[in-house]
């Protein structure tokens, strides 16, 4: 492969496999050489986007990420059937509206649980020994980690704490030798934004009308970033949480 990245048989586990963003990097990992271990609960998608790739290591584990007493278990199911992981991407994620005086405790731990928790604690069990060949693990955090926006105080909150988690995991696993950093995206053409539109009505639309090139990015672009974190080109970045996108917002 005459690649700048090259993830050959490197087994690089993503969340939020079966859109958007996750999705995009599926398939650019695949074309890196990599084997993808996809994780989302659509299990048709999962088996569609499985069948385009052109690798022929890639699996998936249909599973709701919001379970969070059963991750040690699928990940130790998964490092059986496809040895050691080199590296992890959590992309899945929600991006619920809600106005703060209908905010709960429970619609911010919902919110939590697959932006955050889940994170945290595949983290915690890819870091045991047995589990990972050192390597690189990506957070897909987001701009809304360091800007408020109109009753997203529980998606920003959660990308705030996965940015904070990024930063100590940096410091705890490099005597691991993993790496762990996250990128924070501005708008991207996924259905979490097609939904941010729908919600946000006429104001959400015009906020985007007349937005200079490159404010909303493909998936695609996303996608190499994170793969450039993945490989050891990157090989001394740790502790970053990467701005992409943000010129104009
Ligand atoms: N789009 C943007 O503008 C933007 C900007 C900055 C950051 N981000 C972040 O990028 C990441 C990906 O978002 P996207 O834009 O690609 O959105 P998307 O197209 O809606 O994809 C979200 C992914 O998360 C998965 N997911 C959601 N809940 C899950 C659960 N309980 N268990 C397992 N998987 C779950 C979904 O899979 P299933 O439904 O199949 O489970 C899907 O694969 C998110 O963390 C988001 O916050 C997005």
């Amino acid at each position: 492969m005459n690649n700048y990245i090259d993830l050959s048989n490197k087994n690089i586990l993503v969340t939020g496999a079966s859109s958007g963003i996750g999705k995009s990097l599926v398939k650019t990992l695949d074309k890196y050489g990599a084997n993808v271990i996809m994780i989302a609960r659509n299990e048709d998608k999962l088996i569609e986007i499985k069948n385009s790739l052109n690798g022929t290591n890639n699996k998936y584990y249909p599973y709701d990420l919001a379970d969070i007493d059963g991750i040690e278990q699928l990940i130790k199911h998964i490092v059986e059937e496809n040895g050691k992981l080199d590296g992890y991407v959590h992309s899945a994620g929600v991006g619920p509206t809600c106005p703060i005086n209908l905010t709960t405790y429970k619609f911010i731990h919902e919110v939590m649980l697959v932006n955050f928790y889940s994170f945290v604690e595949i983290s915690r069990v890819y870091a045991k020994k047995k589990n990972n060949n050192g390597g690189s693990i990506v957070a897909v955090s987001s701009m809304a980690s360091l800007r408020g926006d109109n009753a997203k105080m529980a998606y920003c909150a959660s990308k705030a704490a996965v940015d904070g988690a990024v930063r100590a995991l940096a410091v705890e696993l490099k005597a691991k030798g993993i790496r762990v950093n996250s990128v924070q995206p501005g708008w991207v053409n996924t259905e979490m934004f097609e939904e941010y539109l729908k919600m946000g009505g006429d104001d959400a639309r015009n906020r985007f009308k007349n937005n200079p090139k490159n404010t909303v990015v493909e998936p695609e672009e996303i996608a190499e970033t994170i793969s450039f974190l993945l490989s050891d080109n990157a090989s001394v970045l740790s502790g970053i949480s990467m701005i992409t996108n943000a010129v104009g917002l």
